[in-house]
Parts: structure tokens; sequence; C-alpha cells
């Protein structure tokens, strides 16, 4: 038998005796509305788990009245079950299983989703297999031997889930070799293995979170097939995609250099207003190009502004109001013109070249002079 860590002891009480029993397995499951599931969950669990070694963990933030349900059912099912509805989410899916870990008191703590999508039946061979090969973590994987995915509603998804896990396989290449199916949502971890301090939960992929940043030592999988929804739907959506984005190139990246690869690739992006601007103000509009390359630069930097004060900086903002952190962008973002308006006077002038060509290469030489100026006299590398 294993050793028991301290926290996993409950407290039971038998007759007139108080008495401390080994809680083997907590199951951790995060909801956000799905009254209609509780009951065949909680009924399927209960056939396959010991009520005295097992305690059920809701971590909820709905908004209906799943909380209710969940505290009526526990009174038939024979496992202890507790609800932690909360009133701040943060981190949504992640920060709900991670608020789910600090109450588990189990030495194997399950993580599963509430909409049957993942076969209670499984979990007692995830515990058993992570103490039998002497694992950290046990991965449910639709990836591996017999797993499948047939419970994804549609080729679309199929897709999207395909090609996530190859780009997060890419990224993570070393911590993943032995990962099949990193976006699982379904996996056992040994509590004593966990340091749930470390862990920054975002959306949805929190497997991959718990991979990276705690290291399990030895990782095993074990396959099922992922089942269809039994009740309600998918609370995925484009906005848990982009949300994946970002969790990606933090965990890879970290705060600061991810915001790094934001900013070139906003600025890159903004290269399309600018040579749009110029080409519609000198050829349509009959500008002439010194004063249409001043404007093009203003449109593009104010493009830039727009992406990158409400996707990188929306958390940063120091209590600035819009004007003022505008006012200060626009000024940086246009004090390279000092540098291009007479390098394309030279090039259209002097050399003879088309406009647009030549503010286009303008702009990439005044790209590779301010990272210089950065690397070598700001930084020093
Ligand atoms: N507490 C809480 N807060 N629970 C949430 C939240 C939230 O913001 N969002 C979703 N949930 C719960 C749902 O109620 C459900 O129990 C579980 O998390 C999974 O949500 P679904 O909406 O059913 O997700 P899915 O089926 O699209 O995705 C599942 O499968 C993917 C693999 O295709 C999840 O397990 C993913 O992690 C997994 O990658
Ligand atoms: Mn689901």
């Amino acid at each position: 038998e294993e050793s028991v860590p301290r926290r996993a002891m409950m407290r039971g009480r038998i007759g007139e005796l108080t008495v401390n029993v080994a809680v083997r397995q907590t199951i951790v499951v995060p909801t956000f509305n799905e009254r209609d599931n509780i009951p065949t969950l909680l009924r399927r669990l209960a056939a396959v788990l010991p009520a005295d070694e097992t305690e059920i963990v809701f971590v909820d933030d709905s908004t209906d009245d799943t909380p209710d349900v969940i505290r009526a059912e526990a009174q038939n099912c024979a496992i202890p079950v507790t609800v932690h509805h909360r009133t701040s989410p943060v981190g949504g899916l992640g920060g709900a299983v991670v608020e789910g870990m600090r109450l588990a008191r189990g030495a194997w703590i399950v993580v599963m989703d509430a909409d049957l999508q993942h076969p209670p039946e499984i979990v007692p061979q995830l515990v058993a297999a992570g103490v039998r090969d002497g694992a950290d973590l046990v991965v449910g994987s639709r990836k591996s031997g017999g797993g499948t995915n047939e419970g994804l509603e549609n080729g679309y998804r199929r897709l999207v889930s395909g090609g996530s896990t190859m780009t997060t396989k890419v990224v993570f290449r070393n911590a993943l070799l032995r990962v099949s199916d990193p976006m699982s949502g379904l996996f056992a971890v040994r509590a004593s293995s966990l340091d749930v301090a470390e862990l920054r939960p975002l959306g949805y992929k929190i497997l991959l979170e718990l991979i990276i940043r705690n290291r399990p030592g030895r990782i095993v999988e074990i396959p099922y097939a992922f089942q269809p929804r039994h009740a309600g739907e998918s609370k995925s959506t484009l906005r848990e995609g982009l949300r994946f984005i970002k969790h990606l190139s933090l965990l890879r990246f970290g705060a600061q250099r991810g915001r790094m690869i934001g900013f070139g690739l906003i600025g890159l992006s903004g290269l399309i207003p600018n040579q749009l601007a110029l080409w519609l103000l000198v050829s349509v509009l009959g500008v002439h190009y010194v004063p249409a390359a001043v404007l093009a630069n203003m449109i593009a930097v104010t493009w830039n502004f727009a992406l990158i004060d409400s996707l990188l900086y929306r958390n940063h903002r120091l209590g600035r109001t819009l004007t003022s952190r505008f006012l200060r962008f626009f000024l940086l973002g246009n004090a390279d013109l000092v540098l291009r308006v007479p390098l394309l006077a030279l090039l259209v002038d002097g050399v003879g070249a088309g406009v647009l060509s030549a503010n286009l290469i303008t702009l990439v030489i005044s790209f590779a002079v301010r990272f210089l100026i950065l690397d070598r006299v700001i930084y020093l590398v």
C-alpha cells in the first residue's frame, strides 16, 4: 500500500466514534450549467468507486441552479459530495479545477468533465494504473491504444482538436514526448506530486498547464472512447480558442516575451493599412507622396494602437484614459517619420523608385534600425 499524505485524511463518524479514514481519491468536476447531467454522473461514479475511500468535489461557476441540483442529488449518493460555487470565477475551467485541487484531500486527484463525455467507469482504472506503474500522472487518452474521439460533435471540431494537439506537441516537444493527448480533460494526478502554487490556469487546457509547469515524474496513458455529450451543450467558444492561443504563448514564452512577439506581429500587420492608405492617397486621390506617406503612417499607427491596446495591454492601462494612451502611443509610433520621410524623398525623387515600393523599403529599414538601436544601444546584447 502507498503511504497516505497527512492531508489525505477524512474525518468520518462510525456510531459514536470519530475516526480518520484515508481518502484514496478525490474526483474534481468543474461545472458550468450542467444540471441535467448531475444525476447520471453521480449514479455512475457511485457504482464503480468505494464510497469510504472517495470524495467528489464540484467547483461550480454556473448561472443556473446546478449547485442546488448537486446538493439534492448528493443526498442519494453514497460517496461524500461537496459543491464549491465560485462567486468571482477566475481562469475559467482551469481555474475551477485548480480550486478543486486546493480543496481535495485524496492521495489521488481525478479531474473529469460533468457531461459524461468521460466515461465514469474509467476512473478506477486511472488510479489503479497510477499506483501499479508508480506514475505521478495518468492521462485518459483519446489518441492512443483503443482511444477514440467520436464524441466530438463535428468534423470542424475534430480538425481544430487535431490541429491544436499537433501544434502543442511541436511547441513542447520534449515535455510531451510520452503524451499523445495533452488536451485531454480526463486525468488522474498523484496529490504529492502537485505544486498548485506554480499553476497559472487559463481556460480549458489545465492538463497542459500541469504538465508544463509541474513537470510530473512518470506519466502513463489509459485509452478511452470520448463519448457524445449526455445533456446540454458544450461551453467551448471561439473566445475559448483565442484564450488557448494566449495560454500557449504564456506557457512557452512567459508574459513578457509573449507580448514582444505579439508586438512584432501586430507591427507587421500594420504594413497592410499603411500601404493601402498610401496607394489610395497617391494613386486614387492624387495627393503628393510626402504628406500621403505621413498620413498613411498615422493610419497604420492608429491601427496598431487599437490592436495593441485591446489585445496586449488591456489589463495594464494604469488608469490612463483612452486619449492619454493614444497620444503617447501616437507620438512614439510616428517618431520614425523623422528618418523615413527624408529617405522616402531620396528614393522617389533621387533614385526614381515607385512610391509604394519606396515606402515599403523605408519601413523595413526603419524596422531594422529601430531593432539595432534597441539591441545594441538600449539593451547592449
Ligand atoms: N467551473 C467551470 N467554469 N466549469 C466549466 C467552465 C467554467 O468556466 N467551462 C466549462 N466548464 C465545465 C463544463 O461544465 C464541463 O463539465 C467541462 O467543464 C467541460 O466543458 P465542455 O463545454 O463540455 O467542454 P468540451 O466538451 O468542449 O471540451 C472537453 O473536451 C476537450 C477535448 O475535446 C474538455 O474536457 C476539454 O478540456 C478537452 O480539451
Ligand atoms: Mn464536453
